[in-house]
């Protein structure tokens, strides 16, 4: 009778729970205890089971001074790791010679856990980001202060440099509150009608000197009709300006930039009406290693490169966001040597 009830609570539990009385065996466990320690668990001593010290320590703990105790359980199921927060609580007058069990669950906080890390990643992240330069000047402004002081062509230059760096922590934290603003909208659907075919046009206009300082030639190439697509405007021009941007400075060896819009009444890639806008460049292209990360904060193919190139890392994390508020795709191809193919395939 007892059994039948410590048993029914025990399965009307969400979360894996065990019960583990004075003679040190398993004495009742759920369905979920057993998938995650195994079917023939009950009647065995617990630490035949449960290997890791300190559930171990937490539950002989519990059953000596009947007092909460909790401890971290690591599993791996051999494709992941997983992070149980384990509870151990007493339950009076159950088990054997009714001296009262440890009633052992298990809650996955894998989750908490990959958030915490992901947080903490991005503030080490943005830190030494902002590090850098930030280095770079107090030394000029040391140098100006002592063998610069009155060496007007030196003064000079080192101002320029300084210009520079400043304007890259610029860069970075507008670049950092752009992409906290896309993320903090990215459930708001936007409603405005945008006319696609102008936008790529005004891009390419703002930044045909770009191309030119790199010698580079920007091609649109669309259909007769202009094409449009329900949309924020103001984001859908900086989705492109990234694009377009990386294309002129990573692939400014190949000479030319194509843009290329199409529009199709059923894509398969969102199955429904949408637009396509590929942005093709011929340049050194990415090694494919990049490519599933290529979207992440702070992500560089070329490390060096891209850090002369005054980038933040933080274009195509904006880009991503964008597009995912438009719940469109993203796509890229590349090979090296071969230039890249960035597609945004957005829902009309
Ligand atoms: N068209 C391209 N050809 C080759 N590599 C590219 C191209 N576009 C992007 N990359 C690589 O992807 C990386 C990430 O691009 P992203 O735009 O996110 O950052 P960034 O250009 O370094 O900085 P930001 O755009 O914030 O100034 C770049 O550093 C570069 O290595
Ligand atoms: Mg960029």
């Amino acid at each position: 009778m007892l059994n039948d009830l410590i048993s029914d609570f025990l399965a009307a539990m969400p979360l894996p729970a065990l019960l583990v009385d004075q003679s040190e065996r398993i004495i009742a466990a759920n369905a979920e205890a057993l998938t995650l320690l195994g079917q023939q668990i009950i009647g065995r001593h617990f630490a035949t089971i449960l290997r890791q010290p300190q559930v171990l320590d937490a539950i002989e703990a519990g059953l000596r001074d009947k007092r909460p105790h909790t401890a971290r359980h690591l599993s791996n199921d051999g494709a992941q790791d997983t992070t149980y927060d384990v509870t151990c609580r007493y339950v009076r007058g159950i088990g054997a010679v009714q001296g009262g069990a440890v009633l052992v669950s298990f809650q996955d906080v894998t989750h908490l856990e990959q958030a915490g890390q992901m947080r903490r990643d991005f503030v080490a992240n943005v830190s030494h980001e902002l590090r850098t330069p930030l280095t770079a000047l107090m030394g000029f402004i040391e140098t100006l202060r002592g063998a610069a002081k009155d060496d007007p062509i030196a003064r000079d230059r080192f101002l320029g440099i300084m210009e520079g760096e400043a304007s890259r922590m610029n860069r970075l934290v507008g670049d950092l509150l752009s992409l906290n603003r896309v993320e903090s909208d990215e459930r708001v659907r936007p409603k405005e009608q945008v006319n696609l075919t102008q936008t790529l046009e005004d891009t390419l206009h703002t930044l045909r000197p770009l191309g030119e300082e790199a010698g580079v030639v920007l091609h649109l190439t669309a259909p007769e009709e202009d094409v449009e697509v329900t949309g924020d405007p103001d984001q859908l021009r900086q989705v492109f300006t990234n694009l377009v941007e990386n294309a002129i400075k990573y692939g400014a060896s190949g000479g030319r930039v194509d843009l290329v819009l199409t529009s199709s009444e059923r894509d398969p890639a969102v199955r429904a009406a949408a637009a396509r806008v590929q942005v093709i460049d011929k340049g050194p292209g990415i090694d494919p290693v990049h490519l599933p990360r290529l979207t992440e904060r702070f992500y560089r193919a070329d490390n060096h490169r891209s850090r002369q190139l005054g980038g933040t890392g933080l274009g195509l994390a904006i880009v991503k966001h964008i597009v995912n508020r438009h719940r469109g795709r993203l796509r890229v191809e590349s090979e090296l040597g071969q230039g890249a193919v960035f597609t945004v395939i957005l829902p009309k």
